[in-house]
């Protein structure tokens, strides 16, 4: 799959966003490493800390379908900035994902490409628990 195709399903699950509070729309498109794709939207809450991203819904998607390796996401939001994970977001990724790219796209189509690993060096994992 091409970067833009995933770009554009993470444009096509956007519209869905419930964001009533912040009007900031983002959506998520995630690749399996069986090439399988599974979509996410942010749906925000009147308790805000319940609110969850677009990555952390096409992350639920894709885990409560049985999938538990990935190697792309492409985030995208409204605005005409680079929407990147928040860092609980990267955390939630790098439990599945180490080697993840991140694609982040701006509205007007231009996007760039960043490795989970830049974006979260020196990430506490489950290799760091092998007491366990
Ligand atoms: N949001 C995401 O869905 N993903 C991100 O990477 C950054 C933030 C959402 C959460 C909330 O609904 C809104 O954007 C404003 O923070």
């Amino acid at each position: 799959m091409t970067d833009r195709k995933l770009i554009s399903m993470a444009t096509e699950v956007m519209a869905n966003s419930y964001s009533p509070y912040s009007r900031f729309k983002v959506g998520a498109a995630i690749e399996c490493t069986d090439g399988t794709v599974f979509t996410g939207c942010n749906i925000e809450n009147s308790a805000f800390g319940a609110t969850m991203c677009a990555e952390a819904a096409a992350v639920a998607a894709a885990v409560s379908a049985g999938q538990r390796s990935f190697k792309r996401i492409a985030i995208i939001s409204e605005g005409n900035s680079y929407c990147f994970p928040c860092g609980s977001c990267r955390q939630l990724l790098y439990e599945f994902a180490q080697e993840l790219e991140v694609l982040s796209a701006r509205a007007d189509g231009r996007y760039v490409s960043y490795s989970l690993a830049s974006l979260l060096p020196m990430a506490f994992g489950k290799e760091h628990m092998d007491n366990l």
